[in-house]
């Protein structure tokens, strides 16, 4: 079981209020993932839970049992950093075994866990290596192995896949989202590449600044942000804001559209300008087009678009499909 509970959840460092009041319900089983620009919490609100830090106030349950003064050890929940301390003199066998062994587990019990959790992560080939004999991303799977032979309640990942390069980052993506459907435990996963968030959740937790804007399932997010700032963080590239007359056609402080809402025409549309970036990535093809009116905006068309630098381009928005936020950032 892992249904972890935040209640009011508080945090201080000294008299800098880090995390001001965090309620969440996270379900069994469920893959949740903290997402929010660099310094809003997210390590802290991991750490709380895996009581790697004392709260200031409020409270965390576990499976309904108040874990709010419970050792780490206690809390049977599994950590995973981005930086994976492996013990460079053992095995990939013995790194794995390790809590087990500290834990006085009988080796024949040992023995089978680390099968069975090398056998999840395609490591059966590498349990006789040392860890300096392995690419990054085996490592992280040590990581990750040493983790699930405790049978954890919960894993906790923080941004494990932050060393690693982007081809390997989207495979480890893969297997990390694979085993969580093998598990089926909760997990909850650091990040603050929203790309991931997006891919690999059930759930994401939006943080800025210690509070959290929004939960809800990626699609939630991505079609019905609650406000301005969830707009502005989910989607890559980001949504175009636009203030003034446009706005004011939509009884609205201010719009947003997103790129691949947009029509591009070299010959007429409702904003005119200059593109003063094309990327064409086969696939999809990404302008920036510096207009008078509006100021810069990014615009997303699919497939190949004969456009380049310097280009004159008109833009339009997809009208079924703007956002509308009021002076105080909330989503009408
Ligand atoms: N031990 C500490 N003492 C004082 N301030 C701290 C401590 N740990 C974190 N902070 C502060 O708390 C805030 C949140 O930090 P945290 O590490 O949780 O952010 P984060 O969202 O994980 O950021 P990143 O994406 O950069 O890892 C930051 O302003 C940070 O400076
Ligand atoms: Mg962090």
């Amino acid at each position: 079981m892992g249904n972890i509970v935040l209640e009011k959840v508080h945090k201080c460092f000294g008299d800098v209020e880090v995390i001001p009041s965090v309620d969440l319900d996270i379900k069994d089983g469920e893959f949740v993932v903290f997402v929010g620009p660099s310094g809003c919490g997210k390590s802290t609100l991991l750490r709380l839970i895996a009581g790697l830090e004392d709260l200031t106030g409020g409270k965390i349950i576990i499976d309904g049992v108040d874990v709010s003064d419970s050792t780490p050890a206690k809390r049977e929940l599994a950590m995973v950093f981005q930086s994976y301390a492996l013990y460079p003199h053992m095995t990939v066998r013995k790194n794995i075994a390790f809590p087990l062994k500290m834990a006085g587990m009988p080796q024949d019990e040992i023995d089978k866990k680390v099968m069975a959790a090398a056998e999840s992560l395609n490591l059966t080939d590498y349990l006789e290596r040392t860890p300096g004999l392995l690419s990054g991303g085996q490592r992280q799977r040590v990581a990750i192995g040493r983790a699930i032979v405790r049978s954890p309640s919960a894993f906790l990942f923080d941004e494990p896949l932050s060393n690693l390069d982007a081809a390997l980052r989207v495979n480890m993506r893969i297997e990390i989202t694979d085993l969580h459907k093998e598990l089926k435990t909760t997990m909850i996963y650091v990040t603050h590449d929203q790309v991931e968030a997006m891919t690999m959740a059930d759930r994401i937790v939006v943080l800025q600044a210690g509070d959290v804007e929004q939960f809800g399932t990626p699609l939630d997010l991505y079609n019905k942000p609650v406000n301005r700032f969830v707009a502005g963080f989910i989607g890559s590239p980001k949504m175009n804001f636009v203030k003034g007359k446009d706005a004011d056609e939509f009884d609205a402080h201010e719009i947003g559209f997103r790129p691949e809402h947009m029509s591009v025409s070299t010959t007429k549309g409702r904003w005119k300008g200059v593109v003063s970036v094309a990327e064409h990535l086969g696939a999809d093809t990404f302008l920036h087009v510096k207009t008078d009116e509006v100021g810069t905006l990014v615009t997303r068309s699919d497939g190949e678009i004969n456009v380049n630098y310097g280009d004159t381009v008109y833009v339009s928005p997809n009208t079924d499909k703007i956002y509308r936020f009021g002076a105080d950032g909330l989503a009408l």
